[in-house]
């Protein structure tokens, strides 16, 4: 049987936190890490290695472009990421041209895998893989919401003490300052939710700013990003259909065509099998087409 492999191109903190979420839920057979500094990268892979005994089962090396030739998915979180005070819009010009050459790179490796991208601004940089690969949409797949989604749901359970599995809700849009919560469909067990307009108000601001929190605190976010993606690799590599709010091609998704954003995507082997269209109100439609234009806009300014 073919062993399962998952390449991390990218091995900071986001890349190497994911790679070791995937080592310890044992998610594949083959586990390469791929980074402009082959130190870093060969010094994780060996970091790893040395917890073996107490895991077991997969292979981890330090890799180079050529692994990926037999890779189920792709994972890229490589590029600058935010400081302090940065959108992750402000890291576009940063992020692309390196960006740009390690899809030319893969693609020269193989046009078969999975390519789950990470890095930021993620909605801008699945749309530009997915253009310039030429790749089947439902092969490019970005983070999407996944991530704000997760810290949604968290916060309403804190709000209400319901353990966040238990919570029902989605954020929608663009992974950064124009992302927008769906209250008018969030609740458990079928029940509207509990919550004051003060209390929502409190609940999506944390929600979308989190990032800003964490970064200000400590530099970085890695930890549920890398749970993140996981959640997603598990959902491809087990054919599960999992309902996950990742980034896709939007093709008249209220009435938006052409940008990738975060939305609920039925995600299986074959990557995103099909969108579900979220019944929205006029509100959080008019807010769902202004994350859109955003988008819109900023792809615009990009050359080819
Ligand atoms: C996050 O939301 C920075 O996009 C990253 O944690």
């Amino acid at each position: 049987m073919k062993k399962s492999r998952i390449v991390i191109i990218g091995t900071g903190a986001v890349g190497s936190t994911t790679a070791y979420t995937l080592l310890l839920r044992n998610r594949m057979d083959e586990l390469v890490l791929i980074d402009a500094n082959a130190d870093k990268a060969a010094g994780d892979a060996l970091d790893m290695n040395h917890g073996m005994p107490y895991l077991g089962g997969a292979k981890v090396w330090a890799g180079t472009y050529e692994d990926c030739k037999t890779a189920d998915i792709i994972i890229i979180t490589a590029g600058a990421a935010q400081k302090p005070g940065e959108s992750r819009i402000d890291l576009l010009k940063r992020n692309i041209a390196i960006f740009d050459s390690i899809i030319d790179q893969v693609l020269l490796q193989t046009r078969d895998a999975i390519l789950l991208i990470a890095s930021n601004p993620v909605d801008i940089m699945a749309y530009r893989s997915w253009k310039k690969s030429g790749l089947p949409t439902h092969r490019v797949i970005g983070s999407g919401t996944l991530l704000d989604s997760a810290r949604f749901r968290y916060l309403i359970g804190q709000k209400l003490h319901i353990d966040p599995r238990s919570v029902h809700a989605h954020i929608i849009g663009e992974h950064g300052d124009s992302e927008l919560p769906v209250w008018s469909l969030a609740n458990v067990a079928g029940t509207e939710l509990q919550l004051s307009e003060e209390d929502k108000e409190e609940i999506f601001t944390n929600t979308r700013d989190a990032a800003y929190q964490i970064i200000q605190a400590k530099g970085a976010t890695y930890y549920a990003i890398a749970l993140a993606l996981d959640r997603i690799c598990t959902a491809i590599l087990d054919d599960e259909g999992a309902v996950l709010n990742v980034s896709t091609l939007l093709e008249n998704y209220h009435g938006v065509s052409d940008a990738y954003l975060g939305i609920p995507c039925i995600i299986d082997r074959s990557g995103v099998r099909s969108t579900l269209e979220l019944s929205l109100t006029d509100h959080e439609k008019a807010l769902f087409t202004q994350s859109a234009d955003k988008m819109k806009n900023i792809l615009a300014t990009l050359e080819n």
